[in-house]
C-alpha cells in the first residue's frame, strides 16, 4: 500500500550510527505527502496512544502484519547496469583481461536500444526484489541506452544515481567501445546531466546524474580534467574505480607517478559527493586525503575476492572516520544482493584479521590490527552508511529522511528465515535476517513512501 500521508504501526530496525542498532518496537511512523518521515512516536511517549487512536479513526493508520519487520531499503553504491547479463559468469580471469575479453564486448551491445531496455528492465526489477531501494549505476558510453536506464528507474520507482561512462583513452579502450574523443566524453556527460535534470517525470529528483570516468586507465588526462570541471560546475555526484587491483593501481603509478586518489584530487574529482569503488590499494596518505575531502568508498567484498587480489582494510577505514557503504559491483561480484554482500563483508573482515597462515594463532598474533566487523556494522553500511556516503537523506528512519523501506516477512513460507519465538529477542532477530534472509522474505518495498513491489 502507498504510505504517503499515512501513519505506519510497525516494528523494525535501523542503524543511524555504526555499531549500534536502534530497535523500533510498535512505533508509529508518520509519513508525509512528500514521502518523507514526519515523526516517529514510541510507546510510552505521552501522546502515543492518542495519536494511534486518532489515525485509526481517520483511516490513516496502516499496520505491518505479524512476523513482519521494517528495515531501511538497501543502498547499493556500485552497480554496472550493463553487466547484468554476465552476473555469475566470467569470474576466472584478471581484471585487465576480463574487461577486454568479456566486459567491453558486452557493454558495446548497449548500442542496441532494445537490448538495453530488456536488460535494464530485468536488472531494476531484480534489485528492487532484493531490497535495493537506491542504486548508484555506471551505465555505458551510449547516450540512448543510458537515457533508457533513467526512464526505467523512473517508471519502476527506484531511487537511482546514473552516469554515462566516460572512457576515451585509445591505448586502453577498444575502437568498438569508447568515446570517440575527449569532446564526445564531455559533451555526452553534460547531455545526460541535462536529460536527468530536465526529465518531466523527475520532479522529486528520484534520479540524479553522476559524472562517471570509468577509471584513470581508460580516460585521457584532458577528459579527467574536463569531468572535474563539469562536476564542480553542475554540483554532481562523481563515481569511479580507485586502486582496485594491483594492476590498476600500478598502471596509475607508472602513468602519473602518483596514486589514483592523488590524481583524482588533482583532476577535481575527489569531493564530498565522490564515491570511490573498491579502494583496496589506497595508502595511509590516500586515506587521509579521502578523509579530508569527505569522499566516500564503495566496499565491494564479493567482487574484491575475484578481481582485486586484496581485501579492503574496512575497519581501518571506518576507524579513520571514512564514509563507507556497500556495493555489489555487478558483475565483478556474482550477486545482485546487498544482503549477500553484508555477509561477505563480515566474512572477509574475519579472514583479514585471522590471516591465512595456520602458524598465526590468537595467542601469538600479537598486536596485529583488529579487522573484524560484525552484522551490526554490515547492516549500517548497507543502509545509513550508503546514505551518508551519497549525502542523501536515506538509509535510516529519522524525521526529514525519505521513507525508503523494505518489509521482511519472517514467516514467508518460501523464505529462509526461521525465528523461534521463545528464543529470538531484540537484535538477534535482525542478526537472523541479515544472515539468513532471501529475496522471498522481502515482502514489500517502498521508495519515498510509494509502494514499489
Ligand atoms: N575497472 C574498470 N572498469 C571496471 C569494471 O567494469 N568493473 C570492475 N570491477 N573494475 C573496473
Ligand atoms: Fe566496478
Amino acid at each position: 500500500m502507498d504510505l504517503r500521508g499515512k501513519t505506519l504501526f510497525a516494528s523494525g530496525f535501523h542503524s543511524p550510527e555504526r555499531g549500534t542498532i536502534d530497535i523500533l518496537e510498535d512505533v508509529l511512523i508518520e509519513i508525509g505527502a512528500d514521502g518523507r518521515i514526519g515523526a516517529i512516536h514510541r510507546p510510552g511517549e505521552p501522546n502515543y496512544r492518542s495519536i494511534r487512536d486518532a489515525r485509526d479513526e481517520t483511516g490513516e493508520l496502516v499496520s505491518l502484519p505479524a512476523g513482519c519487520y521494517l528495515l531501511p531499503g538497501f543502498v547499493d553504491l556500485h552497480v554496472h547496469a550493463p553487466q547484468y547479463p554476465q552476473l555469475g559468469n566470467a569470474l576466472d580471469v584478471p581484471l585487465e583481461d576480463w574487461l577486454q575479453t568479456y566486459t567491453f564486448p558486452l557493454e558495446a551491445r548497449y548500442q542496441d536500444l532494445a537490448f538495453a531496455r530488456r536488460s535494464y528492465g530485468l536488472l531494476v526489477e531484480d534489485l528492487l526484489a532484493s531490497g535495493t531501494t537506491t542504486a548508484l549505476y555506471f551505465a555505458t558510453v551510449h547516450q540512448e541506452a543510458t537515457r533508457a536506464l533513467v526512464d526505467i528507474c523512473l517508471e519502476k520507482g527506484q531511487r537511482a544515481l546514473i552516469g554515462k561512462v566516460a572512457m576515451d583513452n585509445v591505448a586502453e579502450c577498444p575502437d568498438y567501445y569508447r568515446d570517440a574523443s575527449t569532446d564526445a566524453a564531455l559533451q555526452g556527460t553534460r547531455a545526460l546531466i541535462d536529460y536527468v535534470r530536465g526529465h518531466p517525470d523527475n520532479g522529486e529528483d528520484r534520479v540524479l546524474p553522476v559524472v562517471t570516468p570509468r577509471f584513470i586507465p581508460s580516460c585521457t588526462d584532458a577528459t579527467l580534467k574536463g569531468l572535474g570541471a563539469i562536476a564542480a560546475q553542475c554540483g554532481c555526484h562523481v563515481q569511479t574505480h580507485c586502486s582496485e587491483s594491483d594492476w590498476a593501481h600500478g598502471y596509475v603509478l607508472s602513468r602519473h607517478g602518483a596514486t589514483d586518489t592523488q590524481m583524482l584530487d588533482r583532476f577535481g574529482l575527489l569531493g564530498r559527493r565522490t564515491v570511490l569503488a573498491h579502494a583496496n590499494f589506497i595508502t595511509v596518505d590516500d586515506m587521509e586525503l579521502i578523509f579530508t575531502r569527505q569522499a566516500a568508498i564503495a566496499h565491494c567484498p564479493l567482487s574484491n575476492a575475484y578481481f582485486a587480489d586484496a581485501v579492503f582494510p574496512l575497519r581501518a577505514a571506518l576507524e579513520k572516520g571514512l564514509q563507507v557503504g556497500l556495493g555489489t559491483d555487478i558483475s565483478g561480484g556474482p550477486s545482485a544482493s546487498i544482503l549477500e554482500n553484508c555477509r561477505a563483508a563480515v566474512l572477509v573482515s574475519r579472514m583479514l584479521e585471522s590471516g591465512v597462515d595456520p602458524a598465526v594463532t590468537r595467542e601469538n598474533r600479537g598486536a596485529a590490527a583488529p579487522a573484524q566487523i560484525d552484522f551490526r556494522d554490515a547492516f549500517h553500511l548497507a543502509t545509513a552508511g550508503g546514505g551518508i556516503a551519497l549525502d542523501l537523506p536515506i538509509g535510516q528512519f529519522t524525521p526529514g529522511y525519505q521513507f525508503d523501506a523494505i518489509m521482511i516477512d519472517t514467516k514467508a513460507s518460501n523464505g529462509t528465515i526461521r525465528l523461534w519465538d521463545e528464543l529470538d529477542r531484540g537484535d538477534q532477530i535482525l542478526q537472523k535476517i541479515i544472515y539468513t534472509a532471501s529475496a522471498a522474505n522481502i515482502a514489500s518495498t517502498w521508495v519515498g513512501g510509494n509502494h514499489i513491489v
